[in-house]
């Protein structure tokens, strides 16, 4: 059996002119890596979760935009090639700041490089793409550490979706602690939260910490209250595809119906994120644009047959806010912030 941590979420393969990626919705029965050559496949994986979660998002857009300028030869088409790839790239999903920040910054490097030659700009891209990747890595080991800091050995603890190695470069979010506190002994028992509509937490979180050996139990996610009241959880963990500046914090549908439950029970509700998640331009939650998504996830998706009667009103939200007041605290690769959230996030910011 493979360890989890040799899948790769994302790479590019410059030779064969591809971002690589693990088609996520084929697991956790089959391991199927797909080389997304064009701009259209590459939208296509993000708006289907082929690549999801938030940091993994960003890294597959990064890697996508390099791979595709890689094509193009003439510099004076080369601005306007990265403009229109970078424009549609950024419409395939919009919670998510991740993938926003990663082709921003792509085009930061770019933009400092006016007058260079095409071998030049395209050499930017793929160091830039990299860079990208890198420092998530980095941010997650950190996220890890200082997670698991405030975790004591033997605690039950909950996650929703998936915040994993999967969602990131390596090692994940949420899971970072986890992973971390497996690798020195803590012992932990973890709650995976299926996370209806998609199942983020049945097929991914409980495929990978069951593959890096960790004790898991999948909970369908009206059984929360359930292991909550009977004091098998001591603290939650949950990863961020947005989080606003006063804490307010988008993440997978359901989220914030933990944190009023863990509210309810006296339940620590940990955040987990690196800062490229937090964004400073959107004040609350109330700014964060929600994804909707097609009503059939709902109805019939991952099912053999339907679930749901036809002409079914349908609400299919992917992600909801949870206030800044249900969060205990919210952990980045620069420390651990608690209530109120904006100052530490602004010194976080300021200082890259
Ligand atoms: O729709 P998804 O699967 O992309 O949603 C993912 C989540 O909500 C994760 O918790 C979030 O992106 C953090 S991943 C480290």
């Amino acid at each position: 059996m493979s360890n989890i941590f040799d899948i790769v979420t994302a790479r590019a393969d410059y030779e064969q002119g591809a971002v690589v990626i693990i088609d996520q919705t084929q697991l956790p029965g089959r391991e199927v890596y797909l080389a997304l050559k064009t701009p259209e496949e590459i939208w296509e994986a993000i708006y289907l979760l082929k690549v999801r979660g938030a940091p993994a998002i960003g890294v597959a857009a990064a890697y996508g935009i390099s791979v595709c300028m890689q094509k193009v030869n003439e510099v004076d088409d080369f601005y306007r090639e990265f403009a229109r790839v970078k424009n549609y790239l950024a419409s395939s999903r919009p919670t998510a700041v991740n993938l926003f920040t990663a082709l921003e910054r792509m085009e930061v490097a770019l933009l400092k490089c006016q007058g260079a030659g095409v071998e030049v700009l395209k050499r930017v891209l793929r160091e830039e793409a990299e860079a990208i990747r890198r420092e998530d890595a980095a941010a997650c080991r950190k996220i890890g550490e200082y997670g698991l800091s405030l975790l004591k050995p033997g605690m039950g603890l909950l996650t929703h979706c998936n915040a994993g190695h999967l969602a990131v470069s390596e090692y994940g979010t949420a899971l970072a602690p986890i992973y971390l506190g497996q690798e020195q002994g803590f012992g932990f028992s973890v709650f995976a939260d299926e996370t209806r509509p998609l199942l983020q937490g049945a097929r991914l979180t409980a495929f990978e910490l069951q593959k890096a050996g960790v004790d898991v139990t999948l909970i369908c996610d009206n059984m929360t209250s359930s292991v909550m009241k009977q004091g098998w959880v001591q603290a939650v963990l949950v990863g961020c595809d947005r989080v606003a500046a006063n804490g307010d914090t988008a993440n997978k549908i359901g989220t914030s119906g933990v944190a009023v439950l863990a509210k309810y029970y006296g339940i620590p509700f940990y955040v987990l994120g690196p800062t490229s998640t937090i964004d400073m331009d959107c004040p609350t939650g109330k700014e964060i644009k929600i994804e909707e998504r097609d009503p059939a996830e709902v109805t019939e998706k991952w099912y053999t047959r339907r679930m749901a009667p036809e002409g079914i009103h349908v609400y299919n939200p992917a992600f909801d806010v949870t206030s800044a007041e249900l969060i205990t605290a919210i952990i980045t690769e620069k420390g651990i912030a608690y209530p109120p959230f904006r100052d530490k996030f602004r010194g976080w910011k300021e200082c890259k």
